[in-house]
Parts: structure tokens; C-alpha cells; sequence
């Protein structure tokens, strides 16, 4: 049964720490771009990945009851730290009706039905790989694939500094790549939305030897068959109105919304905090 129109037609809400969603928020704009979509970047307690899953609950749910004021019909966690640790309690506050769709299981469905591999790195926050559950998901689907995660906490702060495609995010990124615990990896899942913004070094570095995979698309493409299901897909023709929220003004964060998300954007600062 299709949902009343001025149901498809309210806000897709989208969060992360600061502009690293903005790679999910864009892929989802290139694939519908008549869907509304308010965005949320917590750049006062950026980075989330060196904060307390306490910590990290709180602020989500809280950031999660600003979207659903909003109006939003679903909820995308744009952002790997908070899938890690707090998706259920975001789940668990916004309640039934209302679909909550989280970086990991897309993607890590999407590693698993690619081709067989053996050996799968992950990179990501320190709250990410302490809560080990990509490796927890990879091996439930496929219990035979080795999984090694590696911290690398350097890159989302470097990131969202606008430090990436110079000499220094390079070196970075070269030290991290080169560690033993990456060295067999015949694939590596870019466990952070940041790290699309560090992909063309990435890829740099392995020069096609390995199959590297990041979230945006992935995402997008799930976000998309969720709200096709549910019937909340937006079908009608419209320029929607994009609205951007930081809990912090940041002109690294405006800076990225122009570079990377097209269309017309306009930042405004929320503190939910005060
Ligand atoms: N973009 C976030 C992620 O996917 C984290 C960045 C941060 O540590 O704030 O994990």
C-alpha cells in the first residue's frame, strides 16, 4: 500500500560526526535527487571515534530526536562509529514506522556476496574496531574469512582538517597501509565515511592489487531499496531544498558541503547542547 503522499514527501535525516557523511549524503542525492535531506554534523564533539560509547549513545539519540523534529521519514547513521555503538539505541528511540539505516550491514552484505575473499582488512575509528563488529558480522555470513581491523585514528581528524591529496595526508595514510596486521588482505573495507575523501590515495597506494570498498554507494544504494520498500520513496518532481546543521560552525565542514555535495547549500549552526 503506497504511504499517503505527504509522507513521501518529508526529509530523509542524515548524521554523522562532522562531513564524513556527506559522502553517503551525496551518493543518496545522485541517486534520488528529488528526496529532501536534512544532514547533522556533531563538529563540536568531532572526533566521535576517540569518545566513550556512552558518550557517543548520548549524543546520537539526542541528534536523532533533532531529525525526527525535523519531520524526517527514516534515519541514515552516515557514519561507522556511531553504527558500531550506538545503533540500536538510536533504533530504540525513534521506534517502529520510522526506518533506521546504518553504514555496516550494507556493506558488509555487499563484501560478502562480491567474490570469495579470504582475507578482509578493515579500517576504522578506535571505537569502530574495539567494538570488533565487522569482524563479528564478516564471520557470521562467512566463517572461514579472516578479518583484520586496524585503528587508524589519525585519518578522520587529518580529514576533516582538510588534510587529504597532499604530502602529508600521504605519508599518513603510506604508515598505516604498511603495517603487518594489512599485509595478506586481498580486500579492504574503508570502515570510516571519511575515508572516501582519501580514496584516490588509497588506491594510490595499492595500485589495483587489492578490492577496496567504502560505504557511499553502498549505502546509498541500500537507503534506497529500504525507502522503495517501505513505499516512503519521494516520486514526484521537485528541486528540494537541502538543509546542513553543525553543532559547531567549522569552515573546513563548509568548505567540504561545497566541494563535495552539488546543489545549493546552506549551513546552519545547531547546538543541541545548550
Ligand atoms: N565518520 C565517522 C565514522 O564513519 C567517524 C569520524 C569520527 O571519529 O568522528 O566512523
Amino acid at each position: 500500500m503506497p504511504k499517503a503522499i505527504s509522507v513521501r514527501s518529508r526529509p530523509l535525516g542524515i548524521f554523522d560526526s562532522g562531513i564524513g557523511g556527506l559522502t553517503v549524503a551525496d551518493a543518496i542525492r545522485e541517486r534520488m535527487p528529488g528526496e529532501q535531506l536534512v544532514y547533522f554534523g556533531d563538529t563540536a564533539h568531532l572526533p566521535y571515534g576517540d569518545k566513550s560509547e556512552e558518550s557517543i549513545k548520548k549524543w546520537s539519540v539526542c541528534i536523532a530526536d533533532f531529525l525526527l523534529a525535523q519531520g524526517c521519514k527514516a534515519i541514515v547513521i552516515a557514519c561507522n562509529s556511531i553504527s558500531a555503538v550506538a545503533y540500536s539505541a538510536v533504533k530504540k528511540r525513534v521506534g517502529p514506522g520510522i526506518p533506521v539505516i546504518n553504514v555496516i550491514d550494507p556493506v558488509v552484505g555487499h563484501v560478502c556476496s562480491e567474490k570469495n575473499f579470504k582475507h578482509v582488512g578493515v579500517i576504522g575509528t578506535k571505537a569502530t574496531i574495539r567494538a570488533n563488529v565487522y569482524a563479528a558480522k564478516l564471520n557470521r555470513k562467512r566463517p572461514d574469512m579472516t578479518v583484520s581491523s586496524l585503528a587508524t585514528p589519525l585519518l578522520a581528524p587529518m580529514i576533516e582538517e582538510g588534510f587529504f591529496n597532499n604530502s602529508i595526508s600521504r605519508t599518513i595514510i603510506n604508515d598505516y597501509l604498511s603495517r603487518t596486521k594489512l599485509k595478506k588482505i586481498d580486500s579492504l573495507i574503508l570502515g570510516c565515511t571519511h575515508y572516501p575523501l582519501i580514496r584516490p590515495e588509497i588506491d594510490a597506494f595499492y595500485k589495483g592489487r587489492i578490492e577496496v570498498f567504502d560505504a557511499a554507494g553502498i549505502v546509498a544504494d541500500a537507503v534506497k531499496a529500504v525507502l522503495d520498500s517501505e513505499n516512503l520513496s519521494y516520486s514526484g518532481k521537485r528541486k528540494p531544498q537541502h538543509h546542513f546543521y553543525v553543532s559547531e560552525y567549522t569552515t573546513a565542514f563548509e568548505k567540504s558541503t561545497r566541494i563535495f555535495f552539488k546543489g545549493k547549500v546552506r549551513l546552519q549552526q545547531k547546538n543541541l547542547w545548550r
